[in-house]
């Protein structure tokens, strides 16, 4: 079987490339990642010359690129994890969004289409159907909740699950969409809510958070988006959407003063700092169908999936201040050796 995963240079598409490299050990994993600042190819060390893994430093919206990866690797199954991310920074530049979101969509599948790939994925995220209020905990979003996209990343999310969803009907491509909650765990870029307050809390500094810090997001251990993943991949119905969250709905500021108690740190670091634009209220996933369908529940429960979560930072602190202080962009030059990686 060989897998093309984009954006494994990212959080998530890292984790997926580590779960199935030891899930499936005689799978051929290749790697398409240009490289953005949330990419660091540093996070791929332990792959990076394993016999069954190529790294090829592309732009998915490149489409001569992509096709000459398609024509000499004749992937079986692309899973699409790229893409910008933060949707902080969507609000301040939405361009970029759009085009690696949703344009970069078109390009991966239009190169399905043209080299038979069996399968195509798409990573969605529960944001595609906006958000819930606060005061109705009996809601949840379910694969039929009306997309209701708030911010510039959530609206290019949910274009290219349209997008997706037409290949599908009109040409017949044989696709899938997972729709996850917020994941945390290892590798997470230190912009996002927990790696963040981590990495602050590590040096006594403020810990920001929006408004009240209210806002409620459901969190899902990244090992556990990974395996639904996987299993999708190999036993989800074509066509159909799969939503994936665990039923762990948390406030920012409890994630924050569990993160400070866990960490020895007092609750004076937080800071409350001005609201995000249009800041999304609650999500609330409703996994019923991937658990019925294929089987699937989170096997981390959050109390462990923070402390390892946390350990594994402070475990790793030569990656994280290669990141805080940008020398990370230069890893890829460094292990540059025109073999392994294109
Ligand atoms: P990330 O920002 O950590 O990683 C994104 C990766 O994509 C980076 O390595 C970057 O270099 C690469 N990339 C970006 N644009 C590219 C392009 N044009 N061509 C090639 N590579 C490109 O993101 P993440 O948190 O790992 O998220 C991965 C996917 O999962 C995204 O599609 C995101 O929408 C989705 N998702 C994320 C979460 C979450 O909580 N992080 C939850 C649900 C869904
Ligand atoms: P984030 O990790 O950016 O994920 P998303 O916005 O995609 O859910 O943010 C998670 C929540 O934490 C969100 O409600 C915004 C809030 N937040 C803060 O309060 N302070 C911060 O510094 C960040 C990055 C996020």
């Amino acid at each position: 079987m060989k897998i093309i995963v984009t954006g494994g240079a990212g959080f998530i598409g890292a984790n997926f490339i580590y779960y199935m490299t030891e899930k499936h050990p005689d799978y051929r994993l290749i790697c398409l990642d240009c490289l953005t600042y949330a990419g660091n190819l540093e996070t791929l060390t332990a792959v990076l010359e394993n016999k069954n893994f190529r790294f090829y430093k592309t732009d998915i919206t490149d489409r001569a690129a992509v096709y000459k990866i398609f024509e000499e690797e004749q992937p079986d199954i692309v899973v699409n994890f790229a893409a910008e991310s933060h949707v902080d920074r969507s609000i301040e530049d939405p361009g970029v969004f759009l085009n690696a979101n949703i344009m970069g969509t078109a390009v991966m599948m239009d190169a399905c289409r043209k080299y038979g790939v069996k399968r195509y994925h798409q990573v969605s995220t529960d944001e595609v159907y906006g958000d819930l209020p606060l005061d109705r905990p009996d809601l949840f979003f379910t694969e039929d909740t009306p997309l209701h996209a708030s911010s510039p990343y959530s609206a290019s999310k949910a274009s290219a699950d349209l997008l997706v969803l037409a290949y599908h009907r009109t040409f017949g491509l044989p696709v899938t969409i997972s729709r996850c909650s917020n994941n945390y765990g290892p590798y997470q870029f230190p912009e996002k809510l927990i790696p963040l307050m981590i990495a602050n809390a590590r040096q006594n500094k403020p810990l920001p958070v929006y408004g009240e810090g209210i806002n409620v997001r459901d969190w899902l251990y990244v090992r556990d988006h990974c395996i639904a993943i996987d299993l999708i991949i190999h036993k989800g119905t074509v066509g159909e959407i799969y939503n994936v969250g665990g039923h762990n709905e948390m406030k920012n500021i409890d994630i924050v003063k569990t993160i400070c108690k866990a960490m020895g740190k007092p609750e004076s670091l937080i800071t409350h700092v001005a609201d995000r634009k249009g800041h999304d209220r609650r999500y609330a996933i409703d996994p019923t169908k991937i658990n019925r369908e294929l089987g699937w529940s989170p096997e981390t429960r959050f109390a462990d999936g923070i402390q390892m979560t946390i350990k594994w930072y402070l475990d790793n602190t030569d990656w994280l201040e290669r990141i805080l202080t940008g020398e990370y962009k230069n890893y890829y030059q460094k292990v540059y050796d025109g073999h392994k990686i294109k």
